[in-house]
This record gives structure tokens, sequence and C-alpha cells, in this order.
């Protein structure tokens, strides 16, 4: 049995059910395959990091099917829109600060502060994101580490049974993933070289294009990223309860008996405790009234991995 389907308009209104409900569908888009979810909702979110076995939370991108709806969703300026205009759809993401500051999307985010945006030029990825009423967040429908799929069978051979649904729109004409700029400072900076060119992006903005020698999974100063996920309360990872202090704020993974102030996942399940890790976070260091947050030990296989990674840059202190 295969979940190829064909974008017929049945498939496609099916398909932005499955994503409306918190399903995952695999699309194509100009560039490469994507796996996609609904950005809203973060057990779907967490369901791409388990079915691409990926050990960390990278940030993902939004698809949007707009123009429009970009200013409602990030922080735009003239720079940007006009880039938009001139380049989407098409093989080009822009880093923004976010302004929809919902935390639902903090996974999507990996908890930054900016989001990763673009418009995809394919009109099987555009119609399913307009009915989906959404922005479809989806990284490369690939596993971990192997290659980014290109044709509706990569996908199946890569992540066929972890996904409700394919929607074969034929082979990707581009091939390669989106050149992927930051928009957030003064000069605007490549972080991942991709299916559009350094020199189409500085003909138009007749501005030097600066490129970012480090891919932005793989920091060169792990300093800079470790500081991004810290609460501002100080966090202890693999607390035992009977360890936790009274003056903690006390996250709690499973079963537990004393009492605590969140629970990621009573039932000890990694995809719920990943959908509310980083909502959770933010919640505890609102309560100011305690010291510090403690939390419980998480364990380290599937989701987990990701998780601990997380955390663990998150209870980091200079
Ligand atoms: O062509 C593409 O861009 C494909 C198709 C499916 O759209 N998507 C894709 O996604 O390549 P993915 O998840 O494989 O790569 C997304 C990259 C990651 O390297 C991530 O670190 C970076 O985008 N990224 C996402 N949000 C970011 C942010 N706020 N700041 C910096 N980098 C970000
Ligand atoms: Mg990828």
């Amino acid at each position: 049995m295969s979940n190829i389907y064909q974008p017929t308009a049945a498939n496609l209104q099916k398909a932005a059910e499955t994503i409306k409900n918190g399903g995952l569908v695999a699309f194509p888009t100009d560039t490469v395959y994507g796996l996609g979810a609904n950005v809203y909702n973060a057990a779907a979110v967490a369901g791409i990091f388990k079915a691409k076995e990926r050990p960390l939370f990278d940030p993902l991108i939004s698809h949007i099917a707009d123009i429009d709806f970009l200013p409602e969703y990030a922080v735009t300026d003239s720079r940007a829109m006009d880039l938009a205009r001139r380049f989407w759809p098409g093989p080009l993401t822009f880093v923004l600060n976010r302004k929809d500051d919902n935390p639902a999307i903090d996974l999507a985010c990996a908890g930054l502060k900016s989001l990763a945006v673009r418009m995809p030029d394919h009109p099987v990825a555009l119609e399913l994101i307009r009915q989906s009423g959404v922005p479809i967040v989806a990284p490369s429908a690939n596993r971990f580490k192997t290659v980014s799929p290109t044709t509706a069978a990569h996908v199946r051979d890569s992540l066929g049974d972890k996904v409700n649904m394919i929607l074969d729109g034929g082979a990707c004409t581009i091939g390669v993933e989106t050149t992927i700029i930051d928009l957030t400072g003064k000069n605007i900076v490549i972080l991942r070289a991709g299916g559009l060119s350094k020199e189409a992006l500085e003909d138009f903005t007749g501005e030097k294009i600066l490129l970012n020698e480090t891919s932005s999974s793989q920091p060169k100063a792990p300093g800079q990223l470790l500081k991004h996920y810290a609460p501002s309360l100080p966090l202890r990872i693999n607390v035992a309860e009977d360890d936790v202090r009274d003056d903690e704020f006390f996250i709690a993974f499973g079963k537990v008996s004393r009492p605590a102030n969140l629970n990621l996942s009573e039932k000890g399940d990694l995809c719920e405790a990943a959908s509310h890790l980083f909502a959770y976070l933010r919640e505890a260091e609102k309560h100011t009234e305690y010291k510090g947050i403690a939390m419980s030990p998480v364990p380290q296989d599937g989701l987990g991995l990701a998780i601990n990674d997380r955390i663990r840059r998150a209870s980091y202190r200079e």
C-alpha cells in the first residue's frame, strides 16, 4: 500500500484537513519536498522531529501562500517587502523577527525570537497552504543525515511510514534547498546558499550581501546559541523529585509523587513533552517568586535526545 496521492481537488482537500487536524503531509515545492505540519499545532511540529529522527530541534521554515500575510506574521520593513515582491514565490527564505508571539510556534522556531519564512513556487504547495488556512512548517522530507528528496518516491522511501499523506507533484525543478537570508540586521547575510544566487540578490538590492561561513544549524560559536535558550531563571536538569528545592519551580516528566508546577507529559510521552517544552520554560520564567527551575530527567531516546540537547543549553550558565 502506498500513501502517495495525486494532487486532485479531493486529495488536496483531504491533505488540508490532515494539516489542520495535526497530521503530517509531505508536499512538493520548487526546491525539495517538505514534511509539513500546522505551525500552530505544537504536537504536530514535534511529530516532524520525531519522524525525521533529528537529535536537535532545528528551527523550521514556515511556508506561506500570500505576500500580504508576511507583515502579519513577521516584523517587516520595505527592504523585506521589496525582496518578497521580487523573488516570491521562489527559492528564497527570509529570517525576520517574530511578530506572532504565540507560544504555540515556539517549537517551530526552536525558541528563537526570529522565524524563517518563504513562499514556495509550486501550485500544489500553494493550494495546500491556502486550503489549510495556516502557515505550514516544513523541513526537507528526509530522515536526518540523508539527502533531500526531490520526488514523491524519495519521500516514501525515507519517511513513507511516518507521514499521513505524500502529495505527488512530480520532480522538483530546482532540486536544492532555498537560499536563506537573515534580514534582522543592517546588512543582508546569507545563512545558507541555495536555489537563488548571491549575485541575483546583489543585482536587485544594489548592496553587498554577506556570507555567513557557518551553517545556521551548526553555529561556529555555540555559546551564542546557548544563550538563546537560557530562561531568565536558572534551570537545573535531571533533578530527581526528592531533590527539588522548595524555592524551585518544578517541571516534571512522567509520574511523580511530589506536586509539580507543570508536567511535560504525565504519561511519559516524549512527543507530548517536546510540544510543551518551550512554552513551559516561558511560563516558568514568569514565576519570579521562585529562585530557579528544576526539571525531571527525560529519557535519552527518540525525541528525548532533542529535548535533552535543548534543556542542556537552557541550563547552561557562563
Ligand atoms: O528549500 C527549502 O528551504 C526546504 C523546503 C521544504 O522549503 N526546506 C528546508 O528546511 O530546507 P530545513 O528544515 O531542512 O532547513 C531549514 C534551515 C535550517 O538550517 C535552520 O537552521 C534554518 O533554516 N532556520 C530556520 N529558522 C531559522 C532562524 N530563525 N534563524 C536562523 N536559521 C533558521
Ligand atoms: Mg534539510
